[in-house]
């Protein structure tokens, strides 16, 4: 069988040459050559045809054989809910994070599970390509998966080479396939360097056949660029049955995973993790994890209840203002929508008296979390405010709700949910926006639901005065 050659590809002509060259001699667009393994045409016409006759007949609905497959569960359930209810065989997901922020650690861990739930019945291929064996062993001792099930059964290999991993996979044939990282992997019949966008799409196009043809469940690690998307081609997560990236500040303990595709499962599911030293372990009570350090006091914090996908998770929202010391002054959000950040801004000053323009501002949001949804956008003004007029919001508050151009406010979708968790926390009252006139609001038992009009009614009321509270003193139990 002849050796299948790469060839680099202009992707915008589809011209191929020999060589990688910076333009495309044949339409002269830069940077457009991207390699690319050409398979030998014949054996890869028969296979193709073969299987296309016997696929592209229809079957009514009811004819297909049902896909629904037992699943395999990791033993984590937070990461077993996020993929639907465990790992489909077969399937190919890909799991993305920053450098540094766990997913070595939670796949170790997830490798382990599955030994556990399987009890004894299916191993796990554990392919390292960034670190040894030493240093994998030393984090599982770490970790405590050194003793039964997982100490035999979650096999190490040390490679970077796909071939050889896809070797090794077909002789073990082991449940599930850990590759660590993608960016480091490589086939041996191309040139160009690992991690390079063909290398990539190449190693991971290999893995899906697999993944597919020999039903074993397969998950790629893959590196996050800053801007947050996947480094390598874009193809690589159309590729894959499931994305799911795991988010987090280095420093900060928590860390969320989320499913941002999904194709066996919703990706409405979130996981709440935190980085012990006994590896990721799951939040008993995600909904006010990301308080953790709430004074409830303080004039520039404000909490709101915002929703992660389906679930309820209460985040404090912080701002500081100062008098600006330069000519332009600064804006900084952290977590936060900068875009958004800098017309509230605009708004405060035009719609509600708060005249920001020659005010330094920063925005956080604690925990490190990263919530870009409009309705926080009327908890952030009123932080806003609060920090200029230095006066705390009234003690026992929440506030959710999108602000308008005109310091109009706008409703959010699950407003029942949200508010119902946050009662359930010990919130007493909530600022929200005014819901429509068909769509009255549930009463829910311990909150007084304020509901407002504008902007600008928003902060008077929640920068009143304690006596206006209607439980005088009533800061919530837990977080005193
Ligand atoms: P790692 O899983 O290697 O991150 P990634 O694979 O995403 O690059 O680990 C990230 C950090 O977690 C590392 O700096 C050390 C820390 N850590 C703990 O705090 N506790 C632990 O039990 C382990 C294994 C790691
Ligand atoms: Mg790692």
């Amino acid at each position: 069988m002849a050796r299948p050659q790469s060839r680099f590809i202009c992707q915008r002509c589809a011209e191929s040459f020999l060589r990688w060259e910076g333009q495309c001699r044949n339409c002269g667009e830069w940077n457009s050559l991207v390699e690319t393994i050409v398979r030998e045409p014949s054996r890869a016409r028969g296979a193709a045809t073969g299987s296309a006759e016997a696929a592209t007949r229809p079957a009514g609905l009811a004819e297909i054989a049902d896909a629904d497959l037992p699943r395999l569960r990791l033993g984590i359930d937070e990461l077993d809910r996020v993929l639907g209810g465990g790992l489909v065989p077969g399937s190919l997901v890909l799991v993305g994070g920053e450098p540094g922020i766990g997913k070595s650690t939670l796949l170790l861990q997830a490798a382990a599970g599955l030994t556990r739930e399987a009890h004894g019945a299916s191993g796990v291929l554990y392919a390292t390509g960034e670190e040894s064996p030493g240093q994998v062993r030393l984090r599982a001792g770490r970790l405590g998966l050194l003793a039964g099930e997982p100490g035999e059964r979650v096999r190490v290999l040390a490679e970077h080479d796909v071939g050889r991993i896809v070797e090794v996979a077909r002789a073990e044939r082991p449940a599930l396939v850990i590759v660590d990282s993608i960016q480091t992997a490589t086939l041996d019949e191309m040139e160009g360097a690992a991690g390079s966008v063909g290398q990539v799409r190449e190693s991971a196009l290999r893995l899906m056949e697999l993944a597919k043809g020999d039903g074993i469940a397969v998950i790629l690690v893959g590196h996050v660029t800053k801007d947050g998307s996947i480094a390598g081609p874009k193809t690589l997560e159309h590729l894959v049955d499931a994305v799911v990236n795991l988010e987090g500040e280095r420093y900060a303990a928590l860390r969320l995973l989320r499913a941002t595709k999904n194709r066996f499962g919703s990706t409405d599911e979130i996981g709440v993790f935190e980085m012990e030293d006994r590896g990721l372990v799951e939040v008993a009570d995600p909904a006010r994890a990301f308080l953790h350090g709430y004074a409830g006091s303080a004039s520039g914090s404000v909490v709101a209840p915002t929703l992660e996908g389906s679930r309820p998770i209460l985040v404090e929202l912080q701002a500081l203002t100062s008098q600006s010391a330069y000519g332009t002054p600064t804006r900084k959000a952290s977590g936060l929508d900068p875009n958004r950040l800098s017309l509230l801004i605009a708004v405060l000053g035009r719609r509600a008296g708060v005249g920001l323009g020659s005010h330094d501002v920063y925005a956080n949001l604690a925990g490190g979390l990263t919530v870009m949804e409009p309705g926080l956008d009327l908890p952030l003004a009123l932080a806003l405010a609060s920090s200029l007029r230095d006066r705390p919001i009234v003690p026992g508050t929440v506030a959710i709700g999108e602000v308008g151009l005109l310091g109009e406010l706008r409703g959010v979708v699950g407003l029942e949910r949200r508010l119902r968790e946050a009662a359930r926390m010990g919130f007493v009252r909530a600022v929200v926006p005014r819901p429509v006139a068909n769509m009255p609001l549930a009463r829910i038992d311990g909150l007084e639901v304020v509901t407002v009009d504008t902007l600008a009614d928003a902060i008077k009321i929640a920068l009143a005065g304690r006596a206006a509270a209607p439980h005088g003193e009533a800061v919530p139990a837990m977080l005193g």
